[in-house]
């Protein structure tokens, strides 16, 4: 059977970092707190010039086609997963295909999952490879979160950062053990405790405080209890559905929001720590764009074999939550 291989990665992150002593500058916190609550040191922020979704992406994009070392008229589809976009059109993938040089036999489109964006826009593009559709894809996460946060409400803005993250693919036959094995799941009534409107809602001029009601609200202690609970259940449901025993696997790639979520999840798989790598202190959560990022850390520090066995998973605003299982 044909699946899509990881054949490149690469990723970006914004020069400027703002760490913990500077959030404290401007919110009611501290280092300590931060630190002991999320695992979180510092985050990249973009500038909103030469930094935004769409430029992240192409900057993501280009170092994973370098490290893939392919010709870029061989991709034939490009997806990427953000919540921040900074144009509505043109769709950041086609920034990326005239960034890359890819032709114009590139299908390019957007999807939107929050946080699970990666997973969605992965499982997307493994469709089209699976199907025959594309021999060559890339899958990216790009996300601007700084945009967006309440920068009074010092429970969000201390968790959030920018950056964007890209992985290759190319259609590789492999024995039926190897396959992309997934599941998806969403809530509506549960999502209310992670909430954004778009930044250009009409009705913003006549509100008064419009620009509050623009920002991103989250009731972290009822997101935390979701995640901690629906993720090891997830990861659990994943193994017995397509029958890999989670002891086998080699890397927990998980989304980096809160290091104290991990190491719960950790717990209740018993799995030991070790096995999830982190970029967490270094990035903050960085929405869909952090699974790419921390899959182009490991490969970078030689993390990542031939062979490996890897469990990815996310959860994010909608709710929507997912994970992967699937052979490096
Ligand atoms: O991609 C998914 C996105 N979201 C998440 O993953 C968020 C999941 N949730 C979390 O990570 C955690 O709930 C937070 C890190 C957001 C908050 O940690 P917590 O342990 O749940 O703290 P809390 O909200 O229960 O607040 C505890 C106390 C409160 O003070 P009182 O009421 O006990 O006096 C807060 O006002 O800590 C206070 N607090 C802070 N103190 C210093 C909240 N934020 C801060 C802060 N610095 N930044």
């Amino acid at each position: 059977m044909i699946t899509g291989k990881i054949v490149g990665l690469g990723s970006y992150l914004p020069p400027k970092i703002m760490t913990n002593d500077d959030l404290a500058q401007i919110v009611e916190t501290n280092d300590e707190w931060i630190t002991e609550r999320t695992g979180i040191k510092r985050r990249h922020v973009a500038d909103g010039i030469e930094d935004k979704s769409s430029t992240m992406a192409c900057k993501a994009a280009k170092a994973a086609v370098e490290d893939a070392g392919i010709d870029p008229t061989e991709i034939d589809l490009i997806v990427v997963a953000s919540t921040t976009p900074d144009l509505v059109f043109p769709e950041l993938s086609v920034c990326v295909q005239g960034a890359v040089g890819a032709s114009e036999n590139c299908a390019c489109f957007d999807v939107n999952s929050a946080c699970p964006g990666f997973i969605a826009a992965y499982n997307t593009a493994q469709g089209f490879i699976e199907s025959g559709n594309s021999k060559c894809a890339l899958v990216i996460g790009a996300e601007c979160l700084t945009n967006y946060v309440d920068w009074e409400d010092r429970g969000t803005c201390i968790l959030f950062g920018d950056g964007a993250g890209c992985a290759v693919l190319k259609a590789t036959e492999v024995d039926a053990s190897e396959k992309n094995s997934f599941i998806m799941r969403s809530s509506l009534s549960r999502g209310t405790c992670l909430h954004c409107e778009n930044m250009k809602q009409p009705k913003r001029f006549e509100e008064e405080g419009f620009l509050k009601s623009t920002n991103m609200f989250m009731a972290g202690r009822d997101v935390f209890r979701f995640v901690v609970t629906e993720i090891p259940q997830l990861v659990e449901d994943l193994s017995n559905k397509y029958g890999f025993d989670i002891n086998d696997v080699d890397h927990f790639v998980f989304h980096q929001a809160n290091l104290r979520i991990i190491e719960a999840t950790a717990k209740k798989l018993q799995i030991p720590l070790e096995k999830f790598p982190l970029t967490i202190a270094d990035t903050g959560n960085i929405s869909s764009a952090s699974i790419p990022v921390l899959l182009t850390q490991m490969k970078k520090e030689g993390q990542l074999k031939k062979g490996d066995k890897i469990v990815m998973s996310s959860f994010g605003g909608g709710l929507t939550w997912g994970a992967n299982y699937f052979v490096f």
